[in-house]
């Protein structure tokens, strides 16, 4: 926590990779949304991070970037309350990224199962960037850099929130004489410049694509987008993929169909309804449950299509709102990098970086 009083505070982010989509807010965003009013929260693009594999295509990152920040909005973050900001924008980031390298071995990068995924689905082979398997380093820092309790995020970046875990234990150890037997709560007490911040991963941590076998994504180009018409809406989920032939046919309620009865359904009763005739195939067909579903997803994504359009057609005033977020994310990081110089041995003299 920081201070007597203070809300505790949280930070999660996201890679500008194209438009959001359901899994996101599944997996994350929803979970933000409930946490900004009793939370300090702070929400990052990972700007720099989408260069691993797109460096050359830096123009269309900095569209993604903006729209991404309109999702957020259309999600219900609100930037009054929460910090949206920029990875490139925030230098302790990239200062602490550099000597978090030191306290990890290469091989432990390397041996990271969501880095490993990443190469394999992405078809990077062997020719990818010393950037690739650095950025991991990287996402420690962007989670150390505001000494957080807690990371919201979706399943695929808990080994992310593991790599995050041991670099603040060694920190600690290292350079603030907490002792290798201390409980991860302890850590603060007994004199760690970092909390050990432990994953919040939501009740649906991995969203299954309409393909009905990956998890969603836009690569995959099986995701359904939070700017997605309710015509979109409707066809996409039509297109769920099940397997099953007849409405008499006992279904299995633990497909990707009834993945989404269950995410987005909001009255329980109608969900244990749909299931137990869905199991017995109790006359009923998947073309109907995907109507429910679709009704559902519309019901969700309206007053977000509504939202959204507010804030069409204006950079200067998604511009503003991370101007601002990164003014607040640096007022944290800098007091954790001023911290952190104290530790390692860094500080030599007090730091003013004012230029122009
Ligand atoms: N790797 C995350 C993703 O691709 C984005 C990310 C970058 C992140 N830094 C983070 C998430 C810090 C949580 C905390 O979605």
């Amino acid at each position: 926590m920081n201070g007597a009083t203070a809300k505790p505070r949280i930070l999660t982010g996201d890679t500008p990779t194209g438009m959001l989509h359901l899994g996101h807010w599944v997996g994350s965003v929803r979970r933000r949304v409930e946490l900004q009013s009793t939370h300090e929260c702070y929400f990052l693009l990972a700007n720099m991070h989408a260069f691993t594999t797109r460096a050359e295509r830096s123009d269309e990152i900095r569209r993604d970037t903006i729209e991404i920040v309109r999702d957020y909005l259309a999600m219900g973050i609100d930037p009054r309350q929460s910090a949206i900001f920029l990875q490139s924008e925030v230098p302790a980031i990239a200062e602490l990224t550099f000597l978090f390298a030191m306290l990890i071995p290469f091989n432990r990068v390397m041996r990271n199962p969501t880095l490993k995924d990443e190469i394999k689905i992405k078809n990077l082979g062997d020719t990818y960037s010393f950037g690739f398997p650095l950025y991991a380093v990287g996402q420690t820092a962007d989670i150390l850099a505001f000494r957080p309790v807690g990371v919201p995020v979706g399943e695929d970046q808990v080994p992310h929130l593991e790599m995050t875990r041991e670099v603040a234990r060694r920190f600690n150890q290292v350079f603030c004489g907490v002792s290798e037997h201390a409980e991860d709560g302890e850590h603060e007490a007994l004199g760690g410049t970092f909390p050990i911040p432990s994953a919040d991963v939501g009740p649906v941590g991995r969203l299954m694509g309409i393909d009905g076998v990956q998890k969603m994504s836009k690569s995959l180009g099986n995701a359904i987008f939070i700017s997605d018409s309710a015509k979109e809406v409707q066809k996409k989920v039509g297109k769920i993929f099940t397997g099953r032939q007849s409405p008499n046919d006992p279904g299995d309620v633990t497909n990707a169909l009834f993945q989404y009865v269950e995410a987005f359904i909001p009255d329980q009763a109608r969900v244990a309804e749909l299931k137990d005739r869905y199991a017995r195939g109790d006359n009923i067909g998947d073309g109907h449950i995907k109507q429910e579903v679709a009704e559902a997803l519309n019901t969700l994504l309206d007053p977000m299509r509504e939202r959204r359009k507010q804030f069409e057609g204006n950079d200067d005033l998604i511009i503003d709102i991370l101007r601002d977020g990164c003014r607040r994310a640096n007022r944290v990081t800098e007091e954790t990098l001023d911290r952190v110089k104290r530790a390692a041995h860094l500080h030599f003299f007090a730091r003013r970086l004012e230029v122009g």
